[in-house]
């Protein structure tokens, strides 16, 4: 505590009195994500430059306070949750995006610019930032890095880490390092970049980028499809690729997902015929009277019950608006558990129905939702609290199912996240993803960054 008081009276010292917010309403706020986690930390500080964030390191350097970097608090793992005695340390302030480099498809910003707010600067010069994210209006560049944040585009561009050509960042003990010199190639040694991205902020604190960018799709074309089960959707996948144009985004969702959405946010499908799940696939190219008989096709030959093509912008976002739409429907009905698995798609569906099998041997009292990328094999899993139960026997079910899901997922060789990250959620499974030797490797790296262990502790590993 004296240490807080101490931390509070030096911050203030080169800090405004705006910059460092004590009030407890606030604190916990930005203590705080998306995930079911709440936080308290004793301070949260909004530095306004680099030389800030630096200066703040090395206070809680010298103070050994604990330092959770934060951006948008959108994360889903309690990544950004901070403990009591912790500062957490807001990106906010700083996000300035730099002048487009056209000739080197990149742009510079600062870690707290809205992944949306570079979107919106790439527009007009026909560029890309291609992360695409339902919370792209909040979140921020420097978290999305620190997560290596996936999204809706993974199918065709991969995760966060593929669009970052240089880093800023601050060590724990408060020297700020540009990592990669913002140039295209630099063969020499270990690649830093790509270790502090994905690392949650245990490493460093990130406070700019250089981001790499592309080209916008000429044209693309959105399929909307109703079918009856997750081999026909695989089956689709395949099918849709031999159309031999990248494909853009594959997501599905269960029907289940699409009442809630009906119910919770008065949105409606266009498709007539009731189905297990829905697929939207996104193409990158126009439509053709081949994409048409095509479609037709499918139906012909009981892929799909039933599908669409979105013609108008409008009938595009109506049909996205459906898949965008689902964590927000879902966030309103009490207890949830979001399980973000990844699968190898050969074997995905035995591997979805043994998880439903699961569930009901179990009897988790809990509705069910499937949903996310599936073309990338990283379908989201969400089991929510049903009325007739209390939310102790709600926990009391997801925990005892938890331990057989992470069993299942180590038998078929999958991953216990695919993009939401480990945070503080899936720390006790890491175990299921990572080898003794890969955890004693992260504890020496982390060692190497941050030998106080103040920096985000407890995510990731102990
Ligand atoms: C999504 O795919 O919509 C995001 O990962 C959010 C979620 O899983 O709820
Ligand atoms: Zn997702």
């Amino acid at each position: 505590v004296n240490r807080n008081a101490a931390f509070i009276k030096e911050a203030r010292a080169f800090l405004s009195e705006s910059q460092v917010l004590t009030d407890p309403q606030e604190c916990s706020n930005f203590g705080s994500d998306w995930s079911r986690l709440s936080g308290a930390p004793f301070a949260v500080a909004l530095p306004e430059s680099t030389a800030q964030v630096a200066a703040l390191l090395k206070l809680c350097s010298e103070l050994k306070i604990a330092v959770v970097p934060s951006g948008g608090r959108t994360g889903l793992v309690g990544g950004a949750v901070a403990g009591k005695d912790s500062l957490v340390l807001s990106l906010a302030r700083m996000h300035f995006i730099h002048k487009i480099n056209t000739a080197a498809s990149t742009v510079r910003v600062q870690a707290g610019a809205t992944t949306q707010a570079v979107h919106e600067q790439c527009e007009p010069h026909g560029l890309i930032w291609p992360i695409e994210l339902a919370s792209k209006g909040s979140c921020q560049i420097g978290g999305n890095l620190a997560t290596n944040a996936g999204g809706l585009r993974v199918i065709r561009y991969g995760m966060a880490r593929k669009w970052v050509n240089g880093l800023q960042i601050v060590t724990a003990a408060g020297n700020i390092i540009e990592l990669n010199r913002q140039i295209e190639k630099n063969n020499t040694g270990y690649d830093l970049i790509q270790l502090v991205v994905g690392s949650e902020g245990t490493l460093a604190v990130i406070t700019e980028a250089t981001l790499r960018l592309t080209t916008k799709p000429q044209a693309s074309t959105v399929f909307f499809f109703g079918v009856d089960s997750i081999e026909q959707i695989v089956a689709l996948l395949s099918l849709a690729r031999s159309r031999r144009f990248p494909l853009l985004a594959f997501e599905f969702f269960s029907r289940a997902c699409l009442r809630s959405v009906e119910k919770e946010l008065n949105r409606a499908s266009r498709l007539n015929v009731d189905s297990a799940f829905y697929v939207i696939v996104e193409m990158e190219c126009a439509l053709t009277p081949e994409l048409e008989l095509w479609t037709e096709s499918l139906v012909s030959s009981k892929i799909i019950t039933d599908g669409l093509i979105a013609h108008s912008s409008d009938e595009r976002k109506q049909v996205w608006s459906l898949r965008e739409g689902i964590t927000e429907s879902l966030s309103h009905r009490g207890g949830i558990r979001k399980y973000d698995l990844s699968l190898p798609l050969i074997t995905i569906q035995n591997t979805i129905l043994e998880i439903e099998n699961r569930i009901k041997i179990l009897k988790v009292r809990a509705d069910v939702f499937w949903f996310g990328h599936l073309g990338d094999g990283s379908p989201h899993l969400n089991i929510v609290q049903i009325k007739e139960s209390t939310r102790e026997d709600f926990d009391a079910d997801c925990d005892r199912f938890e331990t057989d899901l992470f069993k299942i997922l180590l038998e078929s060789g999958g991953s216990i996240s695919a993009e939401h990250g480990v945070g503080l959620l899936k720390k006790d499974w890491i175990t299921y993803s990572r080898t003794p030797e890969e955890r004693a490797w992260f504890r020496a790296i982390k060692n190497a960054f941050d030998p106080l262990g103040i920096l985000n502790p407890g995510k990731i590993i102990d």
